[in-house]
């Protein structure tokens, strides 16, 4: 028993001073001073070392006793240690958590505020216009093959888009997508129709000037479904609408054109939201804008992809384009070249 050590202890004293160790534990008062403490009670040179040293002159029949009443102490000590340990680190957490709390509600009155990039808000707001008409939004690779970049939409070997100088390919024949048109290929190949997606990304070209960068950005359309149920029709109401939708009230026309994955094509033209129309600098003189590429869907891609009896229309268009003409941004390389005086006019 601890009352047996202390008497025996109290032979030489010592064990009134490991008696007063406990009280040095509860009134350490940091835990840098607990574990000074520490070592001078359980240290390899401190006191219970001390003491256990002793024993070797401790005649035979109380040696045993002296070592139990010892080591019950130091078990007694080293709960005390442990308690008074946790106590301190759980204060010093709580002082701490005190000291380096923020006031979230102060008022900043210079704070900066970020601002999404014109492209990524103009993607934005062209996704939401289809998604809510039930568009899904899907997405393919960036480096693709011939086939679904090309072959299978109907472009023959010989078409210009296939030209080095057009195109980025790499050595083992792939190549970085022209256009999002092969992602229309792999839903269509993977998929039963009815078809009604959306295919936004990057896609990349060979060109550079004030209005070509060599990656910009695409958000194409396909919807496919029953012969009776898609039309020409169809395509110039949503587009009409779509645009209506982006550009306000504007005058749209639908100029023929040609794309080899559609026949019929059409180009999409809008009344220069500049001039309103009577020609300036922005439309060539022309009072028409070009923002669109459009066309029910070509037989040969039908049949690429191994669809009968269906029928569908197909459009495209460069985002970039969209948010130069919303925002009035006259050289479209300023939107790539990450300069923040840019962006800080969108907040
Ligand atoms: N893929 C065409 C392009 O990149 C755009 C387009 C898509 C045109 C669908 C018509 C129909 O220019």
């Amino acid at each position: 028993m601890r009352a047996y050590w202390k008497l025996k202890s109290d032979r030489d004293g010592s064990g009134i001073v490991l008696e007063n160790m406990e009280k040095k534990i509860d009134e350490a008062g940091t835990l840098e001073s607990l574990e000074k403490i520490r070592v001078e009670i359980f240290g390899k040179k401190g006191m219970l070392a001390a003491e256990f040293a002793k024993m070797k002159d401790i005649p035979g029949p109380e040696k045993k006793a002296f070592a139990e009443g010892l080591n019950r102490l130091k078990a007694q000590l080293l709960e005390r240690f442990e308690r008074r340990h946790a106590q301190l680190e759980a204060e010093e957490m709580q002082s701490r958590m005190r000291a380096e709390a923020i006031d979230v509600s102060l008022y900043a009155p210079n704070g900066v505020k970020g601002a999404l990039h014109p492209v990524k808000d103009t993607m934005d707001r062209i996704v939401d216009y289809f998604t809510a008409l039930n568009f899904s939004v899907e997405s393919g690779p960036m480096v693709e093959d011939d086939f679904h970049n090309f072959e299978a939409l109907n472009l023959p070997k010989n078409h210009p888009a296939r030209d080095m100088q057009d195109t980025f390919y790499f050595s083992d024949g792939t190549l970085l997508r022209t256009h999002t048109s092969p992602v229309q290929i792999r839903t269509m190949m993977k998929r039963k129709p009815p078809i009604r997606i959306i295919a936004p990304g990057s896609v990349f070209r060979r060109d550079y000037d004030l209005t070509h960068t060599p990656m910009f950005h695409q958000v194409e359309g396909l919807v496919v479904d029953e012969k009776a149920k898609v039309s020409f029709a169809n395509l110039k109401w949503i587009l009409t609408d779509f645009l209506h939708e982006m550009f306000g009230e504007v005058d749209i026309r639908f100029r023929p054109s040609f794309f080899p994955f559609t026949e019929p094509s059409a180009e999409v033209d809008i009344s220069c939201i500049f001039c309103g129309g009577s020609g300036c600098r922005v439309c060539s003189r022309t009072g028409w804008l070009e923002v669109l590429g459009c066309g029910v869907v070509d037989p040969n891609v039908f049949e690429a992809v191994g669809y009968e009896d269906v029928s569908g229309y197909a459009f495209g268009l460069g985002v970039e384009r969209f948010a130069m003409l919303i925002h009035h941004i006259a050289d479209l390389r300023s939107l790539f070249e990450g300069d923040i005086r840019l962006l800080e006019q969108f907040r």
